[in-house]
């Protein structure tokens, strides 16, 4: 085993969090921190508000491990290279997952800075990481009942709003067009992302407990009558931080 999963294994901890773009701000003191360079099967980020690293950090007492980074289909990695965060991690003892993303709203009612628990999700990719598996997965539960249950509560008792819907996962790394977002409002999606799913696949494959969350980084292209930039998602995920790190606090030692 490599001295890199060594200190990930050490750890000891069950849960880990994946972040999307922006989110970084949700990881404070951590204890210690392992770069992706040091794992030679992981791919480095290349975009900007994704730094490359496990922290490891103690949140309400309850020990997770932070992927601070992922990378995307977009930048031209495969279905098995946009997971292998998700392999490490499993290799490092995690059972339970947290997915992060910063994404746009197709729902009207949300609004900027807002979070979405996901439900559910499309996976229009085009690409699966059990691709040559061969592995026919049930999806019926990707996003834990019990999970979602837990984390309803914990936000319910601080005051902080989550919406509930479906997220649509496109390969990007284009924002979408007026009748992309229309297509997509017919298909049931209530937020768009370019991450995400292929994650949620795999961890289901191997059999961790996962629950999802979407940060509203701005309506999706189409709704909009500004134009999206990435620096603006960037910047939402920054103040939208602060609630998810309080909704994390009350929800961990429950899970
Ligand atoms: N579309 C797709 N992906 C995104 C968006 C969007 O509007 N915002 C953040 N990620």
């Amino acid at each position: 085993m490599s001295d890199a999963l060594q200190r990930l294994r050490h750890w000891k901890a069950k849960f880990a969090i994946i972040l999307g773009s922006g989110l970084n701000a949700i990881v404070q003191d951590p204890i210690d921190s392992v770069e992706y360079a040091e794992f030679p099967a992981l791919p480095k980020p290349r975009v900007p508000g994704h730094a490359g690293k496990f922290s490891l950090c103690e949140i309400s007492g309850v020990r997770i491990i932070f992927a601070q980074g992922r990378v995307h289909l977009y930048e031209g990695y495969s279905a098995g290279e946009v997971t292998a965060n998700v392999r490490m991690l499993a290799n490092g003892g995690i059972e339970k997952l947290v997915v992060t993303n910063a994404a746009g709203a197709l729902n009207q009612k949300f609004k900027t800075g807002d979070w979405m628990m996901i439900n559910d999700h499309l996976n229009l990719t085009g690409t699966s990481p059990l691709i040559g598996g061969p592995e026919f997965l049930d999806l019926s539960d990707a996003y834990s009942p019990r999970l979602q249950k837990q984390f309803r509560d914990a936000a319910q008792k601080i005051g902080v709003f989550l919406h509930q819907g479906v997220y649509a996962a496109v390969i990007g790394p284009q924002y979408e067009t007026a009748a992309e977002v229309r297509m997509l409002q017919d298909l049931g999606a209530d937020v768009v992302g370019m991450s995400t799913v292929l994650e949620v696949i795999l961890a289901r494959a191997l059999e961790m407990e996962v629950a999802g969350f979407s940060c509203i980084a701005n309506s999706a292209t189409g709704l909009s009558s500004t134009r999206l930039s990435h620096d603006e998602v960037l910047e939402t995920g920054r103040k939208a931080a602060k609630d998810f790190s309080r909704v994390l606090g009350e929800a961990l030692p429950r899970l």
